[in-house]
């Protein structure tokens, strides 16, 4: 195939996008590490951006695409970021549904990437954005829906690239992988890869502790960003899960605060959950155990969130 102009284009942003570092987290006074893998570095500064590059790639090839294509999707911020971004690249309108929750950082970055924006307000969590992306494509023939929540490509290529760098990067024997979930792409496909090499690894899902939904418990408010969106999402059902941890929101926000002040790393609060989590899987599992987690994006989007607010946990505080 002759590469368009715009393929051609794409190709810089592409190459930025994976084979991200894994490295360890060496915590005093706790004596323990973890080993986290840093997606926070892919180009738009999420986990997200693989999801984007391979579906509009994937719906390139069966030939879904054309000029007047327009790539719809609900997300809470770091996908539809991760969507402008790829169709910027290739010439591609884009157009996002996020909740009027969502941070303002992500807002602007999707609209300077030359998106569409348009705010909806989650009566029913992210199941409001989904109905209406499936009603509007019903509308126009010319929107392409990436559906990130139902997708197997999602959790597919976590399974066939993300695990196997893991894999790579880790050579030795995983005793564990932590994350929480948004979709559930990456616990259900990372999970899957690193199952198949170390049947003995436990995969934990990460929840706040404010809407523990696999533990039956019902969704409440919480201040993690980007996980725990108000319902079990369908992917996360080829999960290899053998267990959950609970993690509160305002010991979210001080690992995440750790992480920048004590590792220099500036990450969002659901990578400071993901830490907190996985710290506790180490000590459960005991010394020299291997315990891997995800820092998913970067602090910048978050300024105007309870991250960059927050100074000291407040025994008893809840989210608002
Ligand atoms: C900041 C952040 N953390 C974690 C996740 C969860 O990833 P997944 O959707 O693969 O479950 C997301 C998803 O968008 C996210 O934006």
């Amino acid at each position: 195939m002759i590469p368009t102009q715009s393929s051609c284009r794409a190709e810089a942003v592409l190459a930025l996008i994976g084979n991200t570092p894994c490295v360890p987290l060496r915590f005093q006074p706790e004596a323990l590490t973890v080993w986290a893998k840093c997606e926070f570095l892919n180009p738009s500064g999420s986990v997200k951006d693989r999801f984007a590059a391979n579906v509009v790639a994937d719906a390139e090839r069966r030939g879904w695409l054309r000029p007047d294509s327009i790539i719809l999707e609900c997300t809470s911020g770091n996908t539809g970021v991760s969507l402008a971004m790829i169709g910027a690249a290739k010439g591609y309108r884009v157009r996002i549904l996020m909740s009027h929750s969502a941070s303002q950082e992500r807002r602007q970055l999707i609209r300077q990437l030359g998106a569409d924006l348009e705010l909806f307000e989650a009566t029913a969590g992210y199941r409001t954005g989904i109905d209406l992306a499936n009603r509007m494509a019903a509308e126009d023939s010319r929107i392409f829906l990436p559906r990130q929540f139902e997708n197997p490509l999602n959790a597919a290529d976590h399974e066939h690239t993300t695990a196997q760098e893991i894999l790579r990067q880790l050579p030795g024997r995983i005793d564990g992988f932590v994350a929480g979930y948004g979709t559930g792409g990456t616990l259900a496909g990372i999970g899957q890869g690193i199952k198949a090499r170390h049947p003995q690894a436990r995969i934990i899902a990460m929840e706040p502790a404010e809407a523990a939904m696999l533990l039956g418990e019902c969704p409440c408010c919480h201040w993690i960003e980007g996980v725990a969106g108000g319902f079990l999402p369908p992917l996360l059902q080829s999960a290899p899960l053998d267990g959950e941890m609970k993690v509160k929101s305002v010991e979210a926000l001080a690992m995440t605060k750790r992480l920048t002040r004590e590792f220099g790393l500036l990450v969002g609060t659901s990578s400071g959950a993901n830490v907190v989590a996985a710290l506790r899987l180490a000590a459960e599992l005991g010394p020299g155990a291997t315990v891997v987690t995800l820092l998913c994006d970067r602090a910048e989007r978050y300024f105007s969130t309870q991250l960059f607010q927050f100074s000291e946990p407040v025994a008893g505080s809840t989210p608002a």
